[in-house]
């Protein structure tokens, strides 16, 4: 029986997509990505080689899979063709068999580009022209990918064979019982209509925008699997109620600069910023596509139940668990309060959402280091309490766990959610 299974992003982005992807396409036939451009960043971590991707899918890595760039993604043709030579540099060969190009993307042009750098700033958006070229989509002016392989560049010559009506490769595959699995980019929080607008990306990161972004009808898709940090960072500006210290902080640190003893000590002597710098050095926050420090905070489960609902998911892929090792104590957003009253629901309202004071709730932290456990029962009980909870406020089944960016470094707890 073959299964279509979607992965969105629950937060911000960043939630460690490109390695659960990449773990997941063993028995995947078909990666499809449906949104969103090259200002994502996946990173896959193979046998300590590194993997970086912005347009081609993560499942690009398996031999035998079929990677699908959907109709919702806009193309950049100068990255995608960079990506391709990058890869087949490195031994991949890329042909129509491994990656496909809907006709219907739209292209990604230079003054989407000059544009999005002009007027990107206040948002903080990579600069890579995503929010102009889904504006001249929406405003049916756009050039699609059909048109543009028509031209006589070598970028047009180079992607002409992969171009193809890719609703009709991926029905087919269906037909044909195979395994799917769906790629989202960015996160929830991004999504132009559900996210902290205006502090988001132009599409739709959440399910709804994987039947649009493909062609495959909501009613094809058999589950919905969540991507969370077991903390929670963003890269650019925007409300963020957990956040530890400050945006302006965190840009004014010396990257380089390794964690200090001294710092760890000052984190777990409560210092909020600490605890957040603490995050971000051992979970080497660090933009994949633009190398801007995240911002770091606690988990929000009050935003992550938002998600759950927003993307109807089934089940949890928790990463990251590994970076919270060494803080004495963690804490989980559980409501906000505004104006001195507790909030019945996650606010829409950014300005709204800016103004939350979260409502923690303590729970013990644990010292060893998580990298190399491979089961569940080798978790420390602490790790194991978090995960329970985690579980207990989204009121959905955390169904694997990273505890580190190898393939290797997964815990599978509920195979049911899986190919
Ligand atoms: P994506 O955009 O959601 O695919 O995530 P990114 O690749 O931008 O950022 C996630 C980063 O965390 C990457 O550098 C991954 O290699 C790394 N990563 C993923 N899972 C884990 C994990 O469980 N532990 C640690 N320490 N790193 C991880
Ligand atoms: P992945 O797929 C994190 C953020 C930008 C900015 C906002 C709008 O790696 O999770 P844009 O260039 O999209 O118009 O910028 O969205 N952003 C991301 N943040 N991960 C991403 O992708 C992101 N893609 C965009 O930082 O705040
Ligand atoms: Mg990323």
């Amino acid at each position: 029986m073959g299964k279509t299974i979607l992965l969105v992003g629950g937060q911000f982005g960043d939630e460690g997509k490109g390695k659960c992807i990449d773990f997941l396409t063993e028995k995947a036939d078909v990666v499809a990505r449906f949104q969103g451009g090259n200002n994502a960043g996946h990173t896959v971590i193979v046998k300590s080689e590194k993997f970086k991707f912005h347009l081609i899918p993560s499942g690009i890595l398996h031999k035998g899979t079929l990677n699908v760039i959907g109709n919702g993604v806009v193309v950049d043709p100068k990255v995608l063709v960079g990506e391709i030579e990058g890869l087949e540099k490195r031994g991949f060969k890329i042909t129509p068999n491994n990656l496909a190009i809907s006709s219907s993307a739209h292209v990604i042009l230079l003054k989407h580009i000059d544009e999005d750098l002009q007027t990107g700033q206040k948002i903080g958006t990579t600069g890579r022209g995503i929010g102009p070229a889904y504006t001249d989509k929406i405003a049916r002016k756009g050039m699609r990918m059909s048109a543009f392989v028509e031209q006589n560049s070598p970028y047009a010559q180079r992607l002409k064979p992969l171009v193809k009506e890719t609703y009709s490769v991926l029905n087919d595959a269906i037909k044909k019982k195979k395994n799917i699995l769906l790629e989202g980019a960015q996160g929830t929080m991004l999504d132009v209509d559900h996210g902290t607008y205006p502090y988001v990306t132009s599409s739709n990161p959440t399910a709804g925008g994987a039947s649009t972004g493909t062609g495959i009808g909501p009613r094809k898709i058999n589950a919905v699997l969540g991507v969370f940090k077991a903390y929670t960072t963003r890269v650019g500006s925007g409300p963020f109620p957990t956040e530890l210290g400050t945006e302006m902080q965190a840009k004014n640190e010396d990257m380089k600069k390794p964690l200090q003893p001294a710092e760890i000590q000052a984190a777990n002597e409560g210092s909020e910023y600490y605890q957040g710098k603490v995050l971000r050095k051992q979970g080497m926050e660090y933009g994949t596509t633009t190398g801007r420090p995240r911002r770091t905070g606690w988990f929000d489960a009050v935003m992550a139940n938002y998600s759950v609902i927003i993307n109807s998911m089934d089940a949890i892929a928790l990463t990251k668990l590994d970076v919270l090792s060494h803080l004495k104590k963690l804490r989980i957003a559980k409501a906000y309060r505004l104006g001195g009253k507790i909030l019945p629901n996650f606010p829409t309202d950014g300005s709204m959402l800016s103004k939350c004071v979260p409502v923690y709730e303590e729970m013990k932290g644990w010292s060893q280091p998580l990298e190399n456990v491979s089961s569940f029962s080798q978790l420390p009980s602490e790790a194991k309490a978090y995960i329970k909870r985690i579980e207990e406020l989204t009121n959905t089944p955390v169904a694997m766990v990273s505890v580190g960016p190898g393939r290797s470094q997964t815990i599978v707890l509920k195979k049911n959610f899986f190919f």
